[in-house]
């Protein structure tokens, strides 16, 4: 089983590239990096499938046969994200077409169209085969589903089956007419044959289908993972089944829509940023994890959000066509800072470097360079730190603060018709995480209706779509005594993209107090003053007060004087509104006032500046996780056994410089 208390290393392992000789090395290294977990055949199928029919399964019998012996887990993988040659050849339908018509050939990986039914009867008929061979296999100790879903596609099947999705969800024309405004330009439609997937228009797209697109594609997707898992399980019912979920700024699929058909929440994640950005990435890309898994299958049943970090970058970062090497402890920095959140581990891709292909410069355990290198080294000091903390599972992130999330208000956003293409979800829930993060706030992620007693503080940042259920889950909270931050381009608009009328925004000018007559869009480089000595980006609005009051104002500019931050009392809570974006420094200062007011704490009040903490509380103990990004050690007031050292810590514990360190607290302590 993959849970036998200890916490996950590993990460991708492709056998299938590398002579037989080299694989019993690689069970050797895995050993002295006390790897114990591997993804085994992600994108093999053209090797256990050479010709349609033809299985050739003797390499891999004798792959799990070794890592078996060598007691590392495998989570083998359908290999279906990569279709082989020989089925795009018989089955030129089933690859992908652009919006703009193109048909795309096979050369990469992910060439084929989930909709297409050969391509999904292929998907299975692998899957099945894999599972009548392995299922009972020792080795296996978890099933590995494709890789990434995401694709999309415009063919002829895509199309049919985007229509038959629509009927589903509309019932008839008339809703779909009104769901997507189509007396607009012409757009009604008068029958469902009419309707084509939204492909490359002469100009501006009609944002209610591009939203209908994205939820049919991640639904068809899903419907596609749920029938390979209910193939795997039906031979096996007892091996976990799941998917990687890509996280950052990518967002296909609705990642929390589908915790509940996983049985462990997997996300891959790889910083797009270098200095402080990657960390600040990597404790967002966590916190949403935790909160996906919220919605899984076990949590719902009770049981705390298990989720599994399945894939980070040994090495490089990837940023703006450049990879940037991590410094020194920079990798288990970055790994703890999952684990810390609530990750049953820290997994890579990948094993080894490919010494050829597509990504052959993509980092791993086991450079080009070899086990004599610096990154081996430190994966194997990796795996001794991640033994040494397997007792902080018991532990759980009781964050006091919520951020919302919801993947079709970050679809929806992206529409090219918005008066400005500068807001993006993601960019404002980064923000806003950015400013939680820096002043030590721990935050939980949500989604619209889930339960609130437990947090003091909500967050909504861009949450652009808001259906009357959200109205009341909002202004519910503030009533109670919750309080609330909200940001500009909030429930502007309803679940179908159409603007909610009398002043934005539509869903929450009651809560905050105020009305915003017009937008004043920012151009990129364009700055606005603040009257508390800050400054906005991006964003800016005409705000009457309807019973809020400013807390600070525009200065200068058509704006002058207007109301740029409020607070409006409101029942038993308090509600602030961001009518643009602050600086950095005014947005530390903002949540810290919110956060004030909510009665909520930073997780370490004296962790100087630069040493992240972040706390798993269990039943009986609580760990507390520094992770010290500056280049000096720093002492953090704390008591109880850091836990990598096995030192009693009396007073404080002294954190290396780019160093961890991880203290079951003494319960007198706290
Ligand atoms: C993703 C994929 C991997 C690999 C990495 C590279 O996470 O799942 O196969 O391509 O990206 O960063």
């Amino acid at each position: 089983m993959w849970d036998d208390g200890r916490l996950c290393h590993g990460g991708d392992y492709n056998p299938e590239q590398w002579p037989a000789a080299t694989w019993r090395e690689d069970v050797a290294l895995m050993r002295q990096a006390r790897v114990n977990l591997v993804t085994v055949g992600v994108f093999a199928w053209s090797r256990l499938e050479p010709a349609p029919g033809r299985y050739e399964f003797g390499w891999l019998d004798e792959v799990l046969d070794l890592l078996h012996d060598g007691g590392i887990r495998v989570a083998l993988a359908t290999p279906t994200a990569s279709p082989p040659p020989w089925f795009s050849q018989a089955h030129p339908d089933s690859l992908p077409v652009t919006a703009d018509g193109v048909r795309l050939h096979h050369g990469s990986r992910d060439t084929y169209c989930a909709a297409a039914p050969a391509y999904r009867a292929a998907a299975r008929g692998i899957a099945a085969t894999l599972a009548a061979r392995y299922a009972h296999h020792p080795a296996v100790a978890m099933w590995h589903v494709h890789n990434e879903y995401g694709t999309t596609c415009h063919c002829p099947h895509a199309e049919a089956a985007f229509r038959r999705w629509l009927t589903a969800r509309h019932g008839d024309l008339h809703t779909l007419n009104a769901a997507w405004a189509t007396s607009f330009w012409s757009q009604h439609y008068a029958d469902w044959a009419h309707i084509s997937t939204p492909r490359a228009t002469q100009y501006l797209a009609n944002p209610g289908h591009l939203l209908d697109f994205r939820r049919f594609w991640s639904d068809t997707l899903l419907a596609a993972y749920v029938e390979q898992r209910d193939l795997l399980k039906a031979v096996n019912p007892a091996i976990p089944v799941t998917t990687n979920y890509v996280l950052g700024d990518w967002v296909p699929v609705d990642h929390a829509r589908w915790a509940s058909e996983v049985d462990l929440v997997a996300v891959d994640h790889y910083p797009s940023a270098v200095d402080g950005g990657a960390e600040e990435q990597t404790a967002l890309a966590a916190d949403l994890a935790r909160g996906w898994a919220r919605h899984g299958a076990p949590e719902r049943a009770g049981r705390p959000a298990t989720w599994l970090l399945m894939e980070s970058a040994a090495n490089q970062i990837h940023t703006a066509g450049r990879m940037h090497t991590k410094e020194p402890g920079r990798m288990a920095r970055h790994s703890l800072s999952h684990v810390a959140r609530g990750s049953r581990g820290a997994m890579f891709f990948q094993w080894r470097a490919p010494l050829g292909g597509a990504e052959r410069f993509h980092s791993a355990l086991v450079p080009h360079a070899g086990p004599d290198s610096r990154v081996f080294r430190e994966s194997v000091r990796l795996g001794e730190t991640l033994d040494r903390l397997a007792e902080a599972t018991a532990g759980e992130v009781a964050a006091p603060v919520a951020l919302a999330w919801d993947a079709a208000s970050g679809w929806a956003l992206r529409h090219p018709g918005m008066p400005s293409d500068l807001p993006d979800q993601h960019d404002e829930l980064a923000a806003a995480h950015r400013a939680l993060w820096r002043t030590g706030y721990g935050c939980d992620v949500v989604l619209p209706g889930d339960p609130l007693d437990r947090y003091r503080l909500l967050v909504l940042p861009a949450l652009y779509l808001a259906s009357d259920a959200t109205v009341d889950w909002v202004r519910d909270h503030v009533e109670a005594g919750g309080h609330l931050l909200v940001t500009y381009l909030s429930g502007v608009a309803d679940p179908h993209a159409r603007v909610r009328p009398g002043g934005y925004p539509g869903a929450f000018r009651d809560v905050l107090g105020i009305r915003v007559e017009e937008f004043h869009p920012l151009a990129a480089d364009e700055q606005v003053l603040l009257s508390d000595g800050g400054t906005g980006r991006i964003w800016s609005e005409t705000v009457h007060l309807t019973g809020a009051e400013a807390s600070c104002a525009y200065v200068g500019g058509v704006l002058d004087g207007r109301p740029a931050v409020t607070r409006h009392r409101y029942g038993a809570g308090t509600a602030w509104y961001l009518s643009t974006r602050p600086d950095d420094d005014t947005y530390r200062r903002l949540v810290t006032e919110a956060a004030r007011a909510a009665g909520v704490h930073p997780v370490c009040p004296d962790a100087p500046p630069g040493v992240e903490a972040v706390r798993r509380q269990g039943p009986e103990a609580s760990w507390l996780f520094l992770l010290n990004h500056t280049d000096r050690p720093q002492r953090v007031p704390v008591t109880g056994v850091e836990l990598l050292t096995g030192t009693v810590v009396a007073t404080a514990v002294t954190v290396p410089a780019g160093g961890v360190a991880v203290v079951r607290e003494d319960p007198d302590g706290r």
